[in-house]
C-alpha cells in the first residue's frame, strides 16, 4: 500500500494511524518514492519546539525545480503545466507545457545569474498574475536564490518594509497590471518604495500593459530582451534539505509583519503530498486556485504542490466581477477546470449575485472544490455545493496557515464525509491538540480551546527571517512544547474540527490576515489623531470588516470629521494598502483601559459587532464611564 494517495476513509485512519506511530517512518516513505534526490538524507527528523529548531530530511540534496520540472520532462513534456487565463476574457489563454516551462525557468535563471544574483541572495517578487510569476519564482528556486514574493496590491511603504527587512538585492515587477476594468501603476510603487531602500542593485521589469513608464539608468532594464538572449540550459543549483527557499510576510498582532521562512525539501514535500490527497489530483485533470501567487496558497497549491505532481495548473490574472460576476465560471467551462478552490469571501460575494451568472455555464467538470482563509459560514458552503458543486463535488474546508505552508485539517474528498463549516480531520502527519487557557490539553470530544499542533510536520516554517526570538515567542511560548496557531477550534462528537477564528489581534478581512497594530500606527501618523483602537466586526461579504475607534488630539468643531475619516484611510493605503482600509470610523474620546493601560479590545469588539447586551466583566477598566459613551456613538 502506498501512502501517498489515500482513496478511502478506511484507508485515511489507517495511514493517519501509522503517521502518528511512526512519523519519521511515514515521511521517509513518501519522500523515498515520490521525489528526486541528489543524496538522500542522513536523519529524517529532529527536533525541539524549546529552541526551536526543527530540521527534516537532514543531510539530503536536491532542488526542488528538478522535483517540479525536469523530471516531468522525460515523460510528459508536452503536457501543459500552466493555463494562462489573462484579464481580459478577449486575450487568449496562453498553455505553457512542462517542456515550455522548463526552458523559461532556465533563462529566466541564467538572467538571474548575470544579474549577480547568488545562492542565498534575497529576490523581491512584485508582479501581477501573469506567467512571469510563476516562472521567476522557479528561476530563484533553480540558482538557490531565497524568493520574497510580496502582493502586488501592498502599497510602496509596505514593499519597502519588506525589501528593507530581508535585505533583498533585486525586484522584478511590470510597468503595470490589470485589475478588471483599472489598470495600476506597478513600476511607480516600486520606484516610490526604492527611495526608502538601499539594498536594491537592480530591477527586473516586465511589460505587461506598455505604459509609458520611466526606467532609471543603471538600475531598470526590461526584462524581455534579457530572457531572448539567455541560455534556456541551466543547471540546478543543489541545495541541502534545510536551505531556505523563500520568505513570506504575514501579519502579526504587533509591530512589523514576520518573514516567515520556508525551507526546500520539507516544504516539497508536504505540498506535493497534500496537494495530492485534499484535491484527488488525477492525470489529465485541470486544477485552478484562484489565489494570488503573493500568498502562501499561491505558492504551495498554484506553483509548488501541483507542479511536483506533474499537475496542469491554472493561473488567472483578473477578478470575480469582471467583466460580469460570471467570470469563475466562465473560466471553468472554457478550461474544463475539474478541482476548483477559492475563498469564503469569493463565494459570498458571489452568492449575492443573480444565479443566472453561475446557471450559463457549464460545471459538469468539477469534481472537487475547495475553499480557505477563513471559515465558511454555513450559508456560503451551502451555496457553493447547491449551485457550483450540484452537490456532487465535495467541499474541502481547508484549515491551514502561512506557517503551516501546507494544508493541515482538511477533508479528503470521496472518503471523509463533509460537515458544513467544519474543516473536519487532521490530514496524516498532523497532530492537533485542544488547549485550556492554564495550558492543559482538552481530551476527548465535544469540546473547544485552543488550537495548537504538538509534533513537527515537514512544511512547517523554520523561522522568522533576522529575528528568531519572535519566532519562539509567537508560536512556541504560549503552550508547553507546541506550536500554538493563534486559533481557536472546537472538536465535535466524531472528532471533526471547526475552526473558529483568531484569539489573538490579528483581523481576517476577505481572507486576508491583518494586524491591529501596525493599522493603528498608520492611523496614528495622521496629525489630527492622538490614539487609535481597530477592531474587526462581522461582514456579510468579508466575513470581517474593520472598525476604528479614533481619539483625535483636539475636539473642536473646526474639522470636518467626512473629511477625516478619508485622510485615515488614505494614510492606512500609503502605509499597508486598500485592503487594511476601515469600513466604519467612530471618533471618541477615550477608549477602555485596564489600569495596566491596556485597551479592553473585547468590549470594543462587541460594541462594533452591536453586540452589547453583555459586555462582561469591565471591573478592572481605568475608565468605565467611557464604555457609555462609546456606545452612545457607536455606527
Ligand atoms: C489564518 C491563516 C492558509 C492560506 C490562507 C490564509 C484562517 C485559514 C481557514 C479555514 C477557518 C481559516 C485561520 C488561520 N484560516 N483557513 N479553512 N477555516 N479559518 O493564510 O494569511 O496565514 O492566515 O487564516 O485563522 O490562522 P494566512
Amino acid at each position: 500500500m502506498s501512502n501517498y494517495h489515500i482513496k478511502g476513509l478506511e484507508e485515511y485512519f489507517n495511514v493517519y494511524r501509522k503517521s502518528v506511530r511512526y512519523p519519521e517512518k511515514f515521511w521517509e516513505e513518501i519522500a523515498e518514492e515520490h521525489f528526486v534526490w541528489r543524496k538522500k538524507w542522513n536523519n529524517v527528523l529532529s527536533w525541539d519546539f524549546e529552541k526551536p529548531a526543527i530540521k527534516w530530511f537532514e543531510g539530503a540534496q536536491l532542488n526542488i525545480t528538478e522535483n517540479c520540472i525536469d523530471r516531468h520532462l522525460l515523460t510528459n513534456a508536452n503536457k501543459t503545466a500552466i493555463i494562462f487565463e489573462p484579464n481580459d476574457p478577449k486575450e487568449a489563454a496562453e498553455h505553457i507545457s512542462y517542456g515550455e516551462l522548463s526552458k523559461r525557468v532556465n533563462a529566466f535563471a541564467n538572467v538571474l545569474k548575470a544579474q549577480g544574483i547568488q545562492k542565498g541572495d534575497r529576490v523581491c517578487i512584485y508582479l501581477p498574475m501573469i506567467p512571469e510569476l510563476a516562472i521567476s519564482v522557479l528561476a530563484c528556486a533553480r540558482i538557490g536564490a531565497v524568493h520574497s514574493v510580496v502582493f502586488a496590491g501592498f502599497s510602496s511603504s509596505a514593499l519597502a518594509t519588506r525589501i528593507n527587512d530581508s535585505s533583498c538585492k533585486m525586484v522584478i515587477t511590470s510597468d503595470g497590471s490589470y485589475r478588471g476594468a483599472k489598470t495600476i501603476d506597478l513600476k511607480g510603487i516600486v520606484d516610490e518604495a526604492l527611495n526608502d531602500c538601499t539594498t536594491i542593485e537592480s530591477v527586473l521589469v516586465a511589460k505587461r500593459i506598455h505604459s509609458d513608464i520611466s526606467m532609471q539608468e543603471g538600475r531598470d532594464q526590461w526584462l524581455q530582451p534579457l530572457l531572448d538572449a539567455a541560455s534556456t540550459v541551466c543547471e540546478a543549483e543543489t541545495m541541502d534539505a534545510e536551505d531556505p527557499l523563500f520568505i513570506l510576510y504575514t501579519s502579526g498582532s504587533t509591530g512589523m509583519p514576520k518573514g516567515m521562512v520556508h525551507t526546500t525539501a520539507g516544504y516539497m514535500v508536504g505540498t506535493a503530498f497534500t496537494f495530492k490527497n485534499v484535491f484527488q489530483y488525477r492525470n489529465d485533470d485541470v486544477y485552478w486556485c484562484t489565489a494570488d501567487i503573493g500568498w502562501i496558497t499561491g505558492h504551495s497549491y498554484i506553483v509548488y504542490g501541483p507542479l511536483a505532481n506533474g499537475a496542469t495548473t491554472l493561473m488567472f490574472e483578473g477578478v470575480p466581477s469582471y467583466p460580469d460576476f460570471g467570470r469563475f465560471w466562465e473560466v471553468v467551462e472554457k478550461h474544463k477546470v475539474n478541482q476548483f478552490y477559492t475563498a469564503p469571501t469569493a463565494i459570498r460575494a458571489l452568492a449575492k449575485e443573480n444565479l443566472d451568472f453561475v446557471e450559463k455555464y457549464d460545471l459538469s467538470s468539477l469534481k472537487v472544490l475547495g475553499s480557505v482563509g477563513e471559515p465558511i459560514n454555513e450559508e456560503a458552503w451551502h451555496w457553493y455545493n447547491d449551485n457550483v458543486g450540484k452537490k456532487k463535488s465535495p467541499i474541502v474546508d481547508t484549515w491551514w496557515q502561512t506557517e503551516t505552508g501546507g494544508i493541515m485539517i482538511s477533508p479528503i474528498p470521496f472518503a471523509t464525509p463533509t460537515k458544513p463549516t467544519y474543516a473536519t480531520l487532521p490530514l496524516p502527519g498532523i497532530q492537533p491538540a485542544l488547549m485550556d487557557e492554564n495550558g492543559n490539553e482538552i481530551k476527548g470530544n465535544q469540546v473547544d480551546g485552543r488550537l495548537c499542533i504538538k509534533f513537527p510536520w515537514p512544511s512547517m516554517a523554520r523561522t522568522i527571517w533576522g529575528n528568531h526570538q519572535r519566532y519562539k515567542e509567537t508560536y512556541f511560548s504560549a503552550f508547553e512544547n507546541k506550536y500554538f496557531t493563534g486559533d481557536g477550534a472546537l472538536r465535535d462528537e466524531v472528532g471533526y474540527y471547526r475552526i473558529t477564528g483568531r484569539v489573538d489581534d490579528v483581523i481576517i478581512v476577505s481572507g486576508h490576515n491583518l494586524g491591529t497594530a501596525p493599522i493603528e500606527d498608520a492611523v496614528n501618523e495622521h496629525p489630527a489623531v492622538a490614539e487609535s483602537a481597530i477592531v474587526g466586526f462581522p461582514h456579510d461579504i468579508k466575513g470581517n470588516a474593520l472598525y476604528g475607534y479614533v481619539i483625535l488630539k483636539e475636539t473642536g468643531e473646526g474639522r470636518k470629521h467626512e473629511n477625516l475619516r478619508k485622510e485615515i484611510n488614505q494614510i492606512i493605503t500609503e502605509h499597508i494598502g486598500p485592503i487594511a482600509k476601515l469600513d466604519k470610523i467612530q471618533f471618541t474620546v477615550g477608549l477602555p483601559k485596564t489600569r495596566s493601560g491596556k485597551i479592553m479590545r473585547r468590549i470594543l469588539r462587541k460594541i462594533a459587532g452591536k453586540d452589547t447586551s453583555n459586555l462582561g466583566d469591565t471591573s478592572t477598566l481605568l475608565n468605565p464611564e467611557v464604555v457609555e459613551e462609546i456606545m452612545k456613538g457607536a455606527l
